[in-house]
């Protein structure tokens, strides 16, 4: 049979391990009552009655818009300007940025990320990016073709500075140009947020690599607006004011969790250089991309970020800290029971997921199915499990480190 497909790139379906447990998860639910199995698995928000989150402020908001809104192509392909604008604002917040900048508008932050690779990287360059990190990264790099080298995300407790200067400086030697991806904060797997010290660190390392060649760093934002400490989470941008005229800062932005608002596609990539002529040579090509690709974001998705984030802007920071509040709660139960019995966990700061530390591949395989076996549903990641506590009840998280640390010491 002739091939009807492209020839230059790789074939093989995509593996979805995750909708393959969620599936078993459902399955075991809908045979032995909800009461009966814990499903760790989804990584949207739910409540305490086991329902998505969907806030009040957002959707009443978008309720009240004109069917002609919703109905309207977006001004621009772009992004609309007041989008545009208030994608900045909302991203930096208080941070005395003075970098020049750009917004792209994007379909969630997904669309930011690809973008960012497929615009930054020539086919055949390598993607640097986290040892554990969100699968999509690598899909993304492999349609690109492009290839991943990954960095160690921790030394002990800390950012492995060392491990990401090491393979920056590795790939900078082989293509004299670096994209790293650096997912903070609140980190998806492990919840790991990086101080502003070990920023400053990194900007100072790429300021340095940047004599070889340029340097991006894409800044994954995606769970920002989850960070216990909300008013100082835009601290670490301050170091961004640091870099010099071969490094550029993207910073993905996603509405997708901050509104609660997955379906809903929109989000952006904002452009940050020291000079206006090297945003604009991105902006150009994210531009020129969305319109050959997506074509334009949802217009009403646009005016409802703008909206709910100026006109209805405190109510929505009370109703959403509220989930926080909840977040919290739920992972320092989960946390406390784990440290109290053992159960070792990548170091866990604040975000929607806790990640045990399985370093063995054998033992990981034979602990993720010894917990299926016993009706706990969770995600099997490089290193380690996902346990996705954003989608857990109170009273599912209390004593799961518990039987956990049992399952895992009954197959040791
Ligand atoms: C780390 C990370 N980045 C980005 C995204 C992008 O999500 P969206 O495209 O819905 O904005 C996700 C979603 O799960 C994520 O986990």
């Amino acid at each position: 049979m002739k091939s009807f497909v492209r020839k230059n790139i790789d074939h093989n379906p995509i593996v979805d391990n995750v909708f393959k447990i969620v599936n078993m998860a459902n399955e075991a639910i809908a045979k032995k009552g909800k009461e009966n199995v814990i499903n760790a698995t989804i990584g949207s928000l739910y409540d305490e009655h086991g329902q998505l989150v969907a806030l009040d402020t957002v959707f009443n908001s978008y309720n009240s818009l004109d069917n002609r809104t919703k109905a309207k192509y977006a001004s621009s392909f772009d992004g609309n300007p007041n989008f545009r604008e208030q994608v900045y604002n909302w991203v930096i917040q208080d941070t005395p940025m003075t970098l020049a900048h750009s917004v792209i508008a994007t379909p969630g932050g997904s669309g930011a990320v690809s973008s960012t690779i497929l615009n930054v990287l020539d086919n055949e360059q390598t993607l640097i990016i986290p040892h554990i990190a969100w699968g999509n990264y690598k899909s993304m790099a492999t349609i690109a073709n492009c290839d991943v080298k990954t960095y160690q995300m921790f030394d002990g407790d800390a950012f492995n500075i060392n491990s990401f200067k090491e393979v920056c400086r590795e790939v900078m030697n082989k293509q004299g140009k670096v994209l790293a991806i650096i997912n903070d904060p609140c980190h998806n797997p492990t919840g790991y947020s990086m101080t502003l010290e070990e920023w400053e660190e990194v900007i100072a390392f790429v300021n340095e690599l940047s004599k070889e060649g340029p340097v991006i760093i894409l800044d994954d934002i995606a769970y920002i607006d989850y960070s216990y400490d909300l008013k100082n989470s835009r601290q670490y941008m301050n170091a961004f004011n640091q870099i010099n005229d071969d490094v550029m800062i993207v910073v993905a932005f996603s509405c997708s969790k901050t509104l609660t608002s997955y379906g809903l596609r929109c989000g952006g990539a904002l452009i940050l250089a020291k000079e206006q002529e090297s945003v604009r040579s991105l902006e150009i090509l994210m531009e020129k991309h969305a319109r050959a690709s997506w074509s334009n974001i949802p217009n009403a998705a646009m005016e409802n970020f703008v909206k709910v984030t100026t006109d209805y802007k405190d109510e929505f920071n009370e109703e959403k800290q509220k989930y926080v509040d909840l977040l919290r709660q739920r992972c320092d139960i989960f946390k406390t029971e784990a440290d109290e019995c053992g159960l070792v966990y990548y170091p866990y700061k604040e975000g929607f997921f806790v990640t045990l530390k399985i370093e063995d591949d054998e033992l990981l395989t034979k602990f993720h199915e010894a917990m299926l076996a016993k009706d706990i549903y969770t995600i099997k990641v490089n290193k380690g499990i996902r346990v996705a506590l954003c989608s857990l009840s109170i009273d599912k998280c209390e004593g799961l480190a518990f039987k956990m640390k049992e399952i895992l010491d009954s197959i040791q």
